[in-house]
């Protein structure tokens, strides 16, 4: 790989030891995907997080190169294992929270604002289209990749940190322009409208995409798409087919920048939308707990939970996942007042799927079919996919 000066300082030490053990990282990487070079990047999004997922082993490792690394680029988290605040209402075990902060506490250390989310497109760490990034969480990066454009792997924790303490990257894969143009048709022959249906869509896409091995969509037929929408849709094509980038027609940045695929294609039918829906529904489920926000609540979606539940109360353990930036932003509109009075519960940093909660609940149901993969691959619960007014209805009844 050809390197700068300065990136050649940094490898030989002079920027301290964790940059330099950073710059191995990114080089020995860059080395196996043959990267010409490095390039810049405007921001890190970090993943792992989780205590659960870091263990000791990984927390030695984070404070290593937290002895004398500090960030050199805007960087945030994925979600942590708890709600900061909120742990103890969550049902979070009194060790299980002393872990997490000493994780948390070691990202702060280097400069990294621990902000937990994986929507760090919400709420600051907000690219333009174009700039090259370093980020982790799968849905976030299908985001940043599809609907704004900009350029970046799916980065693992150990990388995405590196990219941290030297504002660089190996450029290769989605950096270039000629990884970014789509391999397969995808007409989509019926009407698609809200999260959850835009989860089945991203379910039947990414299963597809698996089996074609193929993962760059162009996709035809999706007359208009909100953020919270097409955050859904990215959360799940990302799980079901392990994709970084998609083109929508008409939606997404970049879906006439380049060729549409003529020679692998498939279409999408209202009956594939019904039976794509059917296996998100477990048989036999007997729902004992609620969760929206997967990915992480937009303050829309949050101020449409407050309307649903005015004046009503929960009778099921009712979780609204978010960062805490919007969370805050919900105490300063009412919208937290209403939600906390009807009984549900906001998990901020945190999630459902990160949160250590296997086998605390029978079923669940949610508006995410990320969150209905993880659910029952990773917490062992039923699901159950609905809109979020039926999440809502479920959750008061
Ligand atoms: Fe985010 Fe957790 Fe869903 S990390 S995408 S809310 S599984």
């Amino acid at each position: 790989m050809k390197l700068t000066p300065e990136e050649q300082d940094m490898l030989a030490g002079k920027y301290g030891r964790s940059t330099k053990k950073a710059m191995e990282i990114l080089t020995t990487l860059g080395d196996i995907f043959d990267a010409e070079g490095m390039v810049d990047v405007l921001s890190v999004q970090i993943a792992g997080v989780s205590y659960a997922n870091l263990g000791e082993a990984g927390l030695e490792f984070l404070n290593e190169m937290a002895e004398d690394g500090k960030v050199k680029v805007l960087t945030t988290l994925n979600p942590a294992g708890m709600d900061r605040e909120n742990w103890k209402v969550l049902g979070i075990d009194k060790e299980f929270a002393k872990n997490q902060n000493r994780v948390i506490d070691t990202f702060a250390k280097m400069g990294i604002i621990t902000t937990c989310s994986c929507t760090p497109y919400l709420i600051g760490n907000t690219p333009h289209f174009g700039q090259h990034l370093a980020w982790a969480e799968s849905s976030a990066v299908c985001y940043s990749n599809s609907v704004i454009g900009a350029k970046t792997n799916r980065e693992g924790g150990p990388s995405a940190l590196a990219s941290a303490l030297t504002g660089k990257t190996p450029l290769y894969g989605y950096h270039l322009d000629e990884n970014r143009h789509g391999q397969v048709l995808v007409n989509v022959k019926a009407q698609i409208n809200g999260t959850d249906e835009f989860g089945v869509l991203g379910k039947i896409i990414g299963d597809k995409l698996g089996e074609l091995e193929k993962k760059i969509p162009y996709i035809k037929g999706v007359s208009s798409a909100t953020v919270e929408e097409l955050k859904s849709f990215c959360a799940s094509v990302a799980t079901y087919g392990g994709t970084a980038l998609f083109h929508m027609e008409g939606i997404t940045p970049e879906y006439n920048s380049y060729p549409i695929p003529r020679d692998f294609f498939f279409d999408i039918e209202p009956a594939d939308i019904k039976k794509t829906r059917a296996e998100l529904i477990d048989t036999d489920i007997e729902i004992d707990f609620v969760s929206l926000g997967c990915p992480h609540a937009s303050i829309h979606e949050i101020a449409q939970i407050s309307k649903l539940l005015e004046g009503k109360k929960v009778k099921k353990e009712f979780w609204i996942t978010t960062a805490r930036p919007t969370k805050k932003i919900a105490d300063e509109a009412g919208y937290s007042k209403i939600i906390e009075e009807a009984g549900a519960k906001f998990a901020a940093d945190t999630c459902c799927v990160v949160a250590p909660i296997k086998g605390r609940f029978k079923g669940i149901m949610v508006d995410s079919a990320k969150a209905c993969y993880y659910g029952r691959a990773k917490n062992k619960f039923k699901v159950k996919i609905g809109t979020i007014e039926e999440c809502v209805e479920e959750a008061i009844k």
